[in-house]
């Protein structure tokens, strides 16, 4: 991590939030990266919105930071896409795992697919296998930068450009794709020959863990085979948790 790095308080992130809200994802990108260069870190999915992310950032700093939660429960298709970007950009995915002894705890006490059985069990799981490690990953990272758009889900569309996240202690979320549709993502995969999970290609535009993602049909919101079995209002994984203090 660069230690110089700027420590921005909740004011400030609200007056970058005022310069880069409207401004294109490149713009805001710039800024995260000359500001806090190593002490910022992707939060990488490998889904449409992170790759198009990573192709930014590789052409803005010669070694961005680039983080996944491999929750253990990822498609094959994901593992091949990281491949695919490790590849093409040369970059290290920084990869976190779940605790051993808390999943193994998890798993006795409810059974390998509990998440079918409540919302509570649902996130439980995703405490161990997302949350726990995310925590992990940003230890000593003074920004982080997400793929969140706000157009993907009703728990999303008060989401700003620029946040102070509360629940990680602080520190600056970014979320340069914040006012991107999805026509805009695919638009520059295509005009960039970003490398995709093939899945995006199968019926699934937003992908998580294999046994929580299905293909959606024609006309189905896009999140809809997101924990299909669950109301919108609680799609939510705890990685994206509202804790932020407010920006706009
Ligand atoms: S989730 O909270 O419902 O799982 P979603 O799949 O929409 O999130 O992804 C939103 C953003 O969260 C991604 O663009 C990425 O920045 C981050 N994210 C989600 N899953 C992961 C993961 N497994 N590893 C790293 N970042 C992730
Ligand atoms: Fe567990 Fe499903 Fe959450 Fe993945 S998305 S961590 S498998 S509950």
């Amino acid at each position: 991590m660069k230690s110089s790095a700027v420590t921005y308080s909740a004011e400030q992130l609200q007056i970058e939030n005022d310069r880069y809200g409207s401004q294109p994802p490149q713009a805001v990108l710039k800024w995260a990266l000359a500001e806090f260069d190593s002490a910022v870190t992707l939060a990488c999915s490998f889904g449409a919105e992170d790759v198009v992310l990573v192709d930014m950032m590789t052409r803005l700093h010669q070694s961005p930071r680039i983080f996944c939660l491999d929750t253990g429960r990822l498609h094959s298709e994901t593992y091949e896409v990281m491949d695919a970007i490790r590849d093409r950009y040369g970059v290290t995915i920084e990869t976190y795992c779940p605790q051993a002894d808390a999943v193994e705890r998890m798993v006795r006490a409810k059974g390998v697919n509990l998440f079918y059985h409540s919302v509570e069990n649902r996130k439980e799981c995703c405490g161990v296998r997302k949350v726990e490690p995310l925590g992990r990953a940003l230890a000593g990272a003074k920004a982080w930068i997400t793929g969140l758009r706000s157009a993907q889900a009703v728990t999303r569309t008060a989401t700003p450009m620029i946040e102070c996240d509360a629940a990680h202690g602080g520190i600056a979320k970014i979320n340069p794709l914040i006012n991107w549709s999805e026509e805009q993502v695919w638009e520059y995969i295509k005009a960039n020959k970003v490398p995709y999970n093939r899945l995006h290609d199968q019926g699934f535009p937003s992908i998580g863990c294999a046994p929580c993602t299905r293909a959606i049909k024609p006309g189905e919101d896009i999140r809809a085979g997101r924990w299909w079995w669950e109301s919108p209002e609680h799609k939510e994984c705890g990685l994206h948790g509202r804790a932020s203090a407010p920006t706009r």
